[in-house]
């Protein structure tokens, strides 16, 4: 089965061929993520953001306009009829009639597979509440496979694992592909139990109290030089305060390639949703 016309709202909504799949693809679109293609001439996006973001809703726009597609969309919804009380599933069924493909991030748990239920075009997640974001987990394990050669690598979690969706979904994402996790978190902010797998539970202690925790976050350069050589420093950003700035000149410090990478993998995504490409 192809990937046209399908939704993409958890990272097992795909195989792992099928994710393999969107990586060949993204490495063929790295060539025209500057010059741009226009395999998706035509065909509009739509953003529907319940939640701020930058990275997954930007790139997902620069995603089709460099694909040679449109977008619309919000990302405060003060401006349009959910204001005034208009349901989800309404709205789905007007965005559809505008637009080839929604993507759509939210706070609700199970939102996006109801709009999924009401959309006749594809719908991929960009995040949703303290659950998934999928996407997010595409262009990380991209990322991972780009720099390290390969999947079946040791992944140190580290910092809020409790409601850090994107945590959830590398990590559901990542056991797929044969990678061993250490998750490194005071009690309370541990990996919920339903994620877990193949897991070593590092806690801080429990009585820490906050700005003890942030300081035990905080990565500076002497924790970088207690880190492998061939490793990388991931990080789904906005960072705020976690790690220091002087960190970004070190060259295993991939978080900015990291965010670059969702351009590729959302144009392959949304060109293999709409079967622009095969
Ligand atoms: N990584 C990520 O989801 O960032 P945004 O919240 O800015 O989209």
């Amino acid at each position: 089965m192809g990937l046209k016309g399908r939704d993409f709202i958890s990272v097992n909504d795909f195989s792992n061929s099928e994710i393999q799949a969107v990586f060949d693809t993204a490495s063929e679109m790295e060539k025209f993520v500057k010059k741009g293609t226009d395999s998706c001439k035509g065909r509009v996006l739509a953003t529907l953001f319940f939640e701020p973001s930058t990275r997954t809703q930007f790139s997902f726009q620069t995603a089709m306009l460099r694909l040679g597609g449109g977008a619309i969309g919000f990302s405060d919804t003060s401006g349009t009829s959910v204001s005034k009380g208009e349901t989800l599933q309404d709205t789905i069924r007007i965005i559809e009639g505008y637009s080839d493909v929604i993507a759509m991030r939210s706070s609700q748990p199970n939102s996006l597979s109801f709009a999924a239920e009401y959309a006749s075009i594809p719908v991929i997640s960009g995040g949703e509440g303290k659950g998934e974001h999928p996407t997010q987990t595409l262009l990380d394990l991209y990322t991972i496979k780009k720099e390290l050669g390969r999947l079946d690598v040791k992944i140190g979690f580290y910092g809020d694992l409790k409601y850090g969706r994107t945590n959830h979904s590398l990590m559901l994402g990542a056991s797929r592909f044969g990678a061993d996790f250490h998750c490194i978190a005071p009690q309370e902010l541990q990996m919920p139990e339903e994620y877990v797998s193949r897991l070593q539970k590092e806690r801080l202690p429990p009585e820490a109290d906050y700005e003890t925790m942030k300081k035990a976050y905080h990565v500076d350069n002497s924790l970088m030089e207690k880190m492998k050589e061939n490793s990388l420093l991931m990080h789904p950003l906005p960072r705020v305060g976690e790690i220091e700035d002087s960190v970004d000149s070190d060259p295993r410090a991939a978080y900015f390639r990291q965010a670059a990478n969702g351009v590729p993998i959302r144009m392959a995504l949304i060109a293999l949703l709409l079967g622009a490409v095969e």
